[in-house]
């Protein structure tokens, strides 16, 4: 295979949780992976490590999504070391729970920049450099649907992913580029699991029809598919991914 015809993937917020494993099951089904991460360096290295100990190919790439320059970056790096982008996944996320009365500025503006100023730049990227046939997978969340306290501002970002979705769908199709979103429930992540009680863990997980929580593979599966040419018909959808949970 030459280098050109490699097909490439760009995996967001990639050092670990969700992103870690969907970079390593793309980087399994043949994608070179663009592995990106913020302030986690060592474990974006171990995740390139882990994936090229198995054969593949993976770059780290430092770049902070929620900065206008992050996403360009990141296609930079991929045209320089791989020759193009075909599969873009929109993962780096945060989420910081709070009633809305006591929510503060910051805590709003970190929020929209990442999960959806981030989406956005990853869009318009993507609409712009993408090849042809390509990918644009995003990161929703079942919250979208259930809307729990304390989730106002969290919810918001991933509704207005899920809007940018349907939209870019339409606008992408003459190039057969497909935009999708995923939309998991509680994965056994950091984000999930920080600030949350054991008891809480498992009352969270009992209310699951398969009495677990999600694991990041669950969800890399998902994401497989829909960059695989089975996927290939699937286009300006939200699934979502939870087990039957909501
Ligand atoms: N876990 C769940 O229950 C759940 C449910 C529904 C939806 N989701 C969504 O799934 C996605 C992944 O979540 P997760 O649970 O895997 O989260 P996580 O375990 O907290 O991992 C977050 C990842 O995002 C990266 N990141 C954070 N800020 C970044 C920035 N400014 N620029 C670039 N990367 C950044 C982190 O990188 P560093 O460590 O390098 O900083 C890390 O690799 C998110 O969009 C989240 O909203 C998660």
């Amino acid at each position: 295979m030459t280098q050109d015809s490699i097909r490439t993937a760009i995996v967001t917020g990639a050092s670990r949780g969700i992103g870690a494993a969907i970079a390593e099951r793309l980087a399994r089904d043949g994608f070179a992976v663009i592995v990106n991460h913020a302030k986690g360096r060592a474990a974006a290295e171990a995740v390139v490590a882990r994936i090229t100990a198995a054969g593949g190919q993976a770059r780290p790439v430092a770049a902070d999504i929620a900065s206008p320059e992050g996403v360009p970056h990141l296609f930079d790096a991929a045209e320089a070391a791989f020759g193009g982008v075909d599969v873009l996944v929109n993962n780096a996320g945060l989420l910081t729970l709070s009633p809305l009365a006591e929510t503060d500025d910051a805590s709003f503006e970190r929020q929209v920049a990442l999960n959806l100023g981030g989406v956005f730049r990853g869009m318009r990227e993507g609409a712009r450099r993408l090849r042809d046939d390509g990918r644009i997978i995003s990161f929703s969340s079942s919250v979208v649907g259930v809307y729990q306290p304390t989730y106002g501002i969290y919810a918001a970002t991933k509704a207005a992913v899920e809007a940018m979705t349907h939209v870019l769908a339409k606008e992408l199709g003459p190039r057969r580029i497909s935009v999708n979103c995923v939309a998991p429930g509680p994965v056994a992540t950091a984000l999930f699991l920080q600030g949350k009680s054991d008891e809480l863990i498992q009352k969270i997980a009992s209310t699951c029809p398969f009495s677990r929580l999600g694991t990041p593979e669950d969800i890399a599966r998902v994401v497989g598919f829909l960059a695989s040419p089975d996927g290939a018909w699937v286009n300006g959808q939200v699934l979502r991914a939870n087990g039957g949970m909501i």
